[in-house]
């Protein structure tokens, strides 16, 4: 019989971050790493999944908040850490992990990263935004024009500092944002102090600083250079030039990768769009809407037309019922649905990155009116999590 206990001291702590680490086939973490891993247990957020007195599997959860469509920020849930020990596999220890954190959750929303496709959508999370891994050819990239603002390299100590404040200061607009909680920026750190080449630039603007970029350079043994851009953060459209203007005419730079949103401008800056490559299209953000009513009030509505939707949610009944979505709002209705459809397709089309009539095109709803739907929650821009978790 699996027993889910919260856990609450840090041996527990310990033996949690092994479990997990060793599900995903890395080593426990050492001596070293621990002081560092320490500060991301929250307490009353860490689960385990016992068989006896044996812990089998793990969760946990970090609080914050997500923007959603339209710009309101609502309570986030960032679930992590999830792992079944290898000779405990297929039978029932997630689902009963994941069943207590979803009934125990406080936060209206939870999201994800997924390590493989199948797992979670049977616990009604689904597929609400992707991501673009771009390759930048950066000798032909050539951004025309001069800088507006300033860009300065800062120290470590100082970034430790300063990017946790102008992270939450700017206030990343685009749906699916997160903030960032204490654990996540030491661990930041902790990178930040063993990749000696890490380097932090801040742009400053005329109302001080207002984007900064975090990069590391690798270089290969024919002389070639790779930049990796491991955090970027801007408050508007000019620090985010200035920033790309000083990344691409840093010297020996060959190639630089970075992540970005499906519709990310960034090709638009240069005189060559085609140094901007897309490697790659990835699932990014799997979205779990636990407190149904209170999300689908959260966001705004574009369209001129209402639709009636029929949400099923077999884990967390409370959910389902009928929602009459318009362009002032969400209501719960008790009316005839144009689309039923369940929770966890529902979290699909909740930022904007789906569309009803793809999922009716791949038979994964029923019903009619899904263009009507599809106005109701498009967006002007597409969804991304720039904070990895
Ligand atoms: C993924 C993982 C957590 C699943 O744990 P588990 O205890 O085996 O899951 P459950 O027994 O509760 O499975 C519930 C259902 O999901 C299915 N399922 C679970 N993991 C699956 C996977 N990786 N691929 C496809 N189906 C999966 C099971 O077959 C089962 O289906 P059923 O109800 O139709 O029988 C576990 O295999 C694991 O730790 N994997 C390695 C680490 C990892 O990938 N963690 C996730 C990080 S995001």
């Amino acid at each position: 019989m699996t027993e889910i206990r919260v856990l609450s001291d840090e041996a527990q702590y310990r033996a949690h971050s092994t479990l997990f680490r060793r599900a995903m086939h890395w080593g426990p973490p050492t001596d070293e790493q621990w002081p560092v891993v320490l500060p991301s247990y929250e307490p009353g957020r860490v689960l385990a999944a016992y068989e006896g007195d044996e812990m089998v599997g793990t969760t946990q959860s970090f609080g914050g908040t997500m923007r959603v469509p339209g710009g309101a920020v609502v309570p986030h849930s960032a679930v992590s850490r999830v792992g079944v020990r290898a000779d405990y596999t297929r039978r029932g220890v997630l689902s009963a992990l994941m069943r207590e954190q979803l009934s125990t959750t406080s936060e209206p929303v939870a999201t994800l990263r997924a390590s493989e496709g199948r797992i979670y959508g049977r616990f009604g999370y689904g597929l609400a935004g992707r991501v673009r891994f771009l390759r930048i050819d950066a000798k032909r990239a050539v951004i025309p024009g001069a800088p507006v603002g300033r860009v300065r390299m800062v120290d470590p100590d100082t970034s430790d500092k300063l990017l946790p404040e102008l992270h939450t200061a700017f206030g990343l607009d685009r749906p699916g944002e997160i903030s960032r909680w204490p654990g996540w920026w030491a661990r930041a750190q902790d990178r930040k102090t063993s990749a000696e080449n890490l380097v932090t630039v801040v742009h400053s603007g005329p109302d001080g600083d207002d984007g900064y970029v975090c990069y590391k350079v690798s270089e290969d043994k024919d002389f070639k250079h790779t930049m990796d851009i491991e955090d970027f953060a801007w408050a508007n459209a000019d620090a985010w030039r200035d920033l790309w203007i000083y990344l691409t005419r840093l010297d020996l730079i060959d190639t630089i990768n970075v992540d970005a949103a499906l519709d990310d401008p960034l090709s638009w800056l240069f005189e060559d769009p085609r140094v901007v490559y897309t490697k790659d299209v990835y699932d990014q953000i799997w979205l779990r809407l636990v407190d149904v009513p209170r999300m689908l009030a959260a966001r705004t509505y574009s369209g001129t037309e209402s639709v009636v939707i029929e949400v099923r949610d077999a884990l967390l009944p409370a959910n389902d019922g009928s929602y009459r979505i318009s362009p002032d709002g969400a209501e719960r209705v008790d009316a005839p649905a144009d689309i039923t459809i369940p929770v966890d397709l529902l979290g699909a089309v909740y930022l904007g990155d789906t569309r009803f009539s793809d999922l009716a095109a791949a038979r994964r709803i029923e019903g009619s009116r899904f263009a009507e739907a599809d106005a109701l929650f498009a967006g002007p821009v597409a969804p991304l999590c720039s904070t990895f978790f």
